[in-house]
């Protein structure tokens, strides 16, 4: 899939992964709508900015109306701080099952055609290796990214006809705030040389999709991914 002259839009393009993936591809020649519940907070010249909330389906339907042009969609957005499965509070639990999951379908479901018109194009899944290793303290999310991963590999089978390329990006660890905060609040070490950053991470993202590659992993979900072979594992981060 090439970059350069294509048209991305990405979803929570206000800060984080979002921000960065944004930032790369206007580097690499695309035309960007950066979109965001938020739209203010977004500060990068050169994008069109508009305002998308990916769990609200009028909002998802505007911006697949206003970004008719657009070939590669980037499923970034999530909310991510959803707390244990067994005890936590099941509207957080829902909450992050909606955006993970059911926010990325609702713009799969709404874009598909937009794709399909402009001869195919790409779908990126931002995705996480804890879809396949989770941690105490916020398995809700984990398991809603093992959702999402469902949902990569089936969208990917479903859109083949149409050409549209739909990848998965597989990040381990990423140096975002977000995870700062989580890691501190639940006092858990943070193995400072597995991680990635977001700069670093959108690079790898599009070399990936620049190549084709329906997986793109950075070096601590490739290690996650080997261990699919053997017994289910919780991720012990100290001993990382
Ligand atoms: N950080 C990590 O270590 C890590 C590791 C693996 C995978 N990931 C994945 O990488 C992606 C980005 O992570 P990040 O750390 O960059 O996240 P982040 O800094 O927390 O940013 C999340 C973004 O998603 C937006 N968002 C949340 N709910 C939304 C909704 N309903 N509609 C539209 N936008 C919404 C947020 O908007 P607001 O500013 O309005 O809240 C924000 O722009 C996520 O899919 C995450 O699951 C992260």
């Amino acid at each position: 899939m090439e970059i350069a002259g294509s048209t991305a839009l990405v979803t929570g393009s206000n800060r984080g992964l979002g921000l960065a993936l944004a930032t790369e591809l206007l580097r690499r020649g695309a035309k960007v709508y950066a979109t965001a519940r938020r739209p203010e907070l977004v500060d990068l010249p050169g994008a069109e900015v508009l305002s998308l909330d990916i769990t609200d389906q009028a909002s998802v339907d505007a911006a697949a109306a206003a970004a008719g042009d657009v070939d590669i969609l980037i499923n970034n957005a999530a909310f991510t701080d959803g707390g244990n499965l067994v005890t936590g509070d099941l509207d957080r639990i829902r909450a992050v099952m909606d955006s993970n999951y059911y926010g990325a379908l609702t713009m799969i479901r709404a874009f598909a055609p937009v794709l399909a018109r402009n001869g195919g194009g790409a779908i990126l899944n931002v995705l996480s290796a804890a879809a396949w290793n989770t941690v105490d303290g916020n398995t809700s999310y984990a398991a809603a990214k093992s959702a999402e991963w469902g949902l990569t590999n089936g969208v990917r089978v479903e859109l083949a006809g149409q050409n549209t390329l739909v990848s998965a990006l597989v990040p381990g660890l990423i140096a975002t705030k977000t995870l700062r905060d989580f890691a501190t609040a639940q006092g858990l070490p943070l193995p400072e040389h597995l991680l990635i950053e977001p700069a670093a991470l959108a690079r790898l993202a599009l070399d990936g999709l620049e190549a084709g590659d329906v997986e793109i992993l950075d070096p601590m979900s490739a290690e996650a991914k080997k261990t699919l072979a053997g017994p289910s594992l919780a991720f012990d981060l100290a001993s990382l």
